[in-house]
């Protein structure tokens, strides 16, 4: 049987970084594209990558280049190209450069793997789904963008530190855009199947899901840049899901015109926006749709408002992207 090839756009921290897990987790095998001017910098770490082969046990062909043709029939392509961003930078600031840079990898993408599934991870995340999908053509399953599984990752750390327990025994949703409105459902939430809020106070559980909506700024605070292990790995989860046909229900940024009762805008398309959904070999497979009471529905329509008005600015800038 052939193994999946995963091509991975972007060679900077979280790319490598994707590339990293991919491997070592034998998903396929993998190529990690960047701009010219650092295709030394791909090649170098796909080859330093492929020499852990031997010591971690897998067999994963890993390959740098700044030539969309080595990417050819991928897969799944992971969009990480873009820039990160720096101390005092919100996800929002990074648009005006971001929107070129992940239209024309789309563009590209769509012209060597018309049948991958695109996973975006470049911010600010929502609006870039939405700018791949539109500028990819991409049907709407074959079309994601990862936040969510990182962010609720984040949101189960902080609950197990604040508890004692292992992070295993969380479990945890998380919604709306990518942003510090994001939404942690804490009546979803439960520590080995008991209601998290029998083992924590309010504030404690407040303290947590502040932590988690803010955690990416922690850590840019901390060291200058964003941070990548993490958002790699939940981005590998998702490929995961999808090149084994796991039909996990993870948390993604996927297409919603009905859903959690996202309206779509004036033009009639609807919006990425964090869902829980059901991924498998046909990329997002189902959206897992919920009843929120009426606090819950006003933080999620706040954040969605918050997409659309990123939308917005993609609109302006590329109208034929609307
Ligand atoms: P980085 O600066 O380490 O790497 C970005 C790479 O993209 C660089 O190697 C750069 O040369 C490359 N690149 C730029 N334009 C390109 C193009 N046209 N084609 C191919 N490659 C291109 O940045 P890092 O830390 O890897 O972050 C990448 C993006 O991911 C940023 O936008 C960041 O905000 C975002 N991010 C998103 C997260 C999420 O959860 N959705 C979490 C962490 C970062
Ligand atoms: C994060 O949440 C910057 O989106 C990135 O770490």
């Amino acid at each position: 049987m052939r193994r999946a090839k995963i091509s991975i756009i972007g060679a900077g921290n979280v790319g490598s970084t994707c590339a990293h897990w991919a491997a070592a987790k034998e998903l396929g095998d993998i190529v990690l594209l960047d701009i010219p001017e650092r295709a030394g910098v791909a090649k170098g770490k796909a080859l330093d990558l492929a020499c852990c082969g031997p010591i971690e046990e897998f067999d994963a062909k890993v390959i740098g280049t700044s030539d969309y043709a080595d990417t050819a029939g991928s897969d799944v392509v992971v969009v990480t190209a873009g820039i990160p961003r720096k101390p005092g930078m919100s996800r929002d600031d990074l648009i005006a450069t971001n929107v070129k840079i992940v239209k024309e990898v789309a563009e590209k993408v769509a012209q060597h793997s018309p049948n991958a599934i695109m996973i975006v991870v470049s911010n600010p995340l929502d609006a870039m789904v939405y700018t791949a999908w539109k500028a990819s053509k991409f049907s709407t399953n074959r079309i994601l963008g990862q936040a969510g599984c990182l962010d609720v990752a984040r949101f189960r750390t902080f609950l197990a530190l604040e508890i004692g327990c292992s992070v295993e025994d969380i479990q945890a949703l998380l919604l709306g855009g990518h942003g510090d409105d994001m939404v942690p459902l804490a009546r979803f939430t439960s520590v080995h199947g008991i209601p998290v809020d029998m083992l924590l106070t309010a504030e404690r559980i407040e303290a947590c899901t502040q932590r988690a909506k803010v955690g990416g700024g922690e850590i840019v605070q901390l060291m200058g840049t964003s941070a990548y292990f993490a958002p790699a790995s939940g981005t590998i989860q998702m490929v995961e899901a999808i090149v084994k046909d796991k039909k996990r229900i993870l948390p993604c940024a996927a297409y919603c015109e009905d859903a959690f009762g996202v309206a779509p805008g004036a033009k009639g398309a609807g919006y990425f926006i964090g869902v829980p959904c059901i991924l498998g070999a046909g990329g997002m497979e189902r959206v897992v749709d919920i009843k929120f009471n009426p606090a819950e529905k006003a933080l999620f329509d706040e954040s969605v408002q918050h997409v659309k008005d990123l939308v917005a600015v993609v609109q302006k800038t590329f109208p034929e992207l609307t």
